[in-house]
């Protein structure tokens, strides 16, 4: 049977189609950065899966249930409940966003010279770390970093070499992270076996584990549908034990919090929670609002029970999965076997006329816009690599495109376009141009780099 979109639609917002041409202009005018087009322009956004989600009658019903209170609000305490009950931990620190976690979190329990080991550290986390001198090593299974190979759980940590790791630098490893779902290596699950393995390494070293849960549930729901033993649990029991075996989380709640802004810290350790409140108090907000207003964390509460509904997990992770099924069977490369939030395609291999300082995915990003007017987001050398101070350059192993998925947002036609889209893009794809970086900032270069085409 055809798996639905386990909803109805009660409120509509017009998208705008353009014509090719017109978007041959638009995108010169943002300097070939899809970032810096306007979002009218664009009539399927696959940019992020991060806050443009579709939030339901019920979190619309609690926003107006929100207390404002500056301090001691209702909203906060009814936040807390939830978060406790769901992860357990005694301390909850909200934040305007996911980032606003890690970096609060990263100042009170790093130091310059520090490691930090994860399966892969998506960008933000990264740059968070870097800001502050510490190095992040991202440690994923090999087969997390090779598109096409089928494995259950490509988002794995490879337990060997963190113990290597560990043997070798203990000292300078605060704490192990593990992103659930590995967002830059394809939204690929960690199984529950991988993760209790992680936590008791960490364990015998006496080193915190803490979970970037941003796609807790996605995670959680693939590890009933996946993993061996599980199955009959409920996905909630699930993420509890993914919780349990940590000892905190960074959350932006943007994605499987389902709301459109909104994030937390969530920790045990009490002299962390104390530095981490004042440096909240310095730069977010009152340790009970934490930079969001009390509608803000009403609409959490809810959005986290509701991201637990099997049905709708079900058909949230169909729809990776139904796109991954066309373009499997028309020979389009991608990440195998699809993640819970988006497709990623492999533009390496699906463009093979292009060298890495052509930045294949970045360019693969500009055609699929001249194609349909789609948006997705470059997860390749623009993101990840790096221009040294003497100018030498570095590249990512794998240059994807990445199409994310808004929650609850598109219908199944809007799938059915978008693969006929990346079908005629895939068609002419000896015909796509390279591009050059003509500007770029030190951090998160990817968000407002300039770009050119390469000469032909
Ligand atoms: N960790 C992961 C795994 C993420 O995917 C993101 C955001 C963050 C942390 C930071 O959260 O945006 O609320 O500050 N990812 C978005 C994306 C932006 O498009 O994947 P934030």
């Amino acid at each position: 049977m055809t798996i639905i979109e386990p909803f109805r639609i009660k409120s509509v917002e017009p998208i705008r189609m353009t014509t090719a041409e017109e978007r041959v202009g638009l995108l010169e005018r943002a300097k070939l950065n899809p970032f810096l087009l306007h979002a009218d322009d664009v009539l399927l956004d696959f940019l992020t899966d991060s806050g443009t989600g579709a939030m339901s009658a019920k979190q619309w019903g609690a926003i107006m249930e929100g207390d404002e209170s500056y301090a001691g609000s209702r909203s906060f305490y009814r936040l807390e409940r939830t978060v406790r009950e769901l992860t357990g931990y005694q301390h909850l620190i909200p934040t305007h966003q996911g980032r606003a976690a890690e970096r609060i979190l990263f100042s009170v329990a790093c130091k310059a010279g520090d490691i930090v080991p994860n399966n892969t550290h998506f960008d933000t986390t990264r740059a968070n770390l870097e800001h502050q001198g510490v190095q992040p090593v991202d440690l994923v299974i090999p087969e997390g970093l090779i598109p096409h190979v089928e494995h259950p759980f490509k988002g794995d940590i490879d337990l060997a070499r963190v113990e290597a790791l560990l043997a070798r630098d203990a000292a300078r490893v605060p704490f192990g992270m593990i992103t659930v779902t590995n967002n830059s290596g394809g939204g690929q699950p960690v199984s529950l076996a991988n993760i209790r393995a992680y936590s008791a390494l960490l364990k015998r070293y006496g080193k915190p584990l803490i979970i970037d849960a941003c796609r807790f549930a996605e995670n959680a729901m693939f590890i009933k549908l996946r993993e061996p033993g599980e199955g009959e649990r409920t996905v909630r029991s699930i993420a509890q034990e993914i919780f349990s075996l940590a000892d905190g989380c960074t959350m932006s709640a943007k994605k499987d919090g389902l709301v459109n802004i909104g994030g937390f810290l969530a920790l045990n350790d009490d002299r962390w929670v104390e530095q981490a409140k004042n440096l909240l108090i310095l730069t977010e907000g009152f340790p009970t609002y934490g930079g969001l207003a009390g509608r803000d964390l009403e609409a959490m509460a809810v959005g986290l029970e509701e991201v637990l509904e099997e049905a709708y997990l079900r058909y949230r992770l169909r729809t990776a999965e139904y796109m991954g099924d066309k373009l499997l069977r028309a020979g389009v490369p991608h990440v195998r076997p699809t993640g819970g939030h988006a497709v990623y395609l492999d533009a390496r291999a699906l463009l093979p006329h292009l060298k890495s300082e052509d930045y294949p995915a970045w360019s693969l990003a500009c055609a699929l816009y001249q194609e349909a007017g789609i948006r997705g987001v470059e997860i390749g050398s623009v993101m990840f690599g790096k221009r040294a101070d003497d100018g030498t350059e570095s590249y990512h192993p794998m240059e994807l495109l990445r199409l994310a998925f808004p929650r609850r947002v598109y219908t199944q036609s809007h799938f059915d376009f978008a693969s006929e889209a990346i079908l005629a893009v895939a068609a002419r794809a000896s015909s796509i141009r390279g591009v050059r970086i003509v500007k770029q900032s030190r951090w998160l270069r990817h968000f407002t780099a300039e770009f050119a085409w390469a000469p032909r």
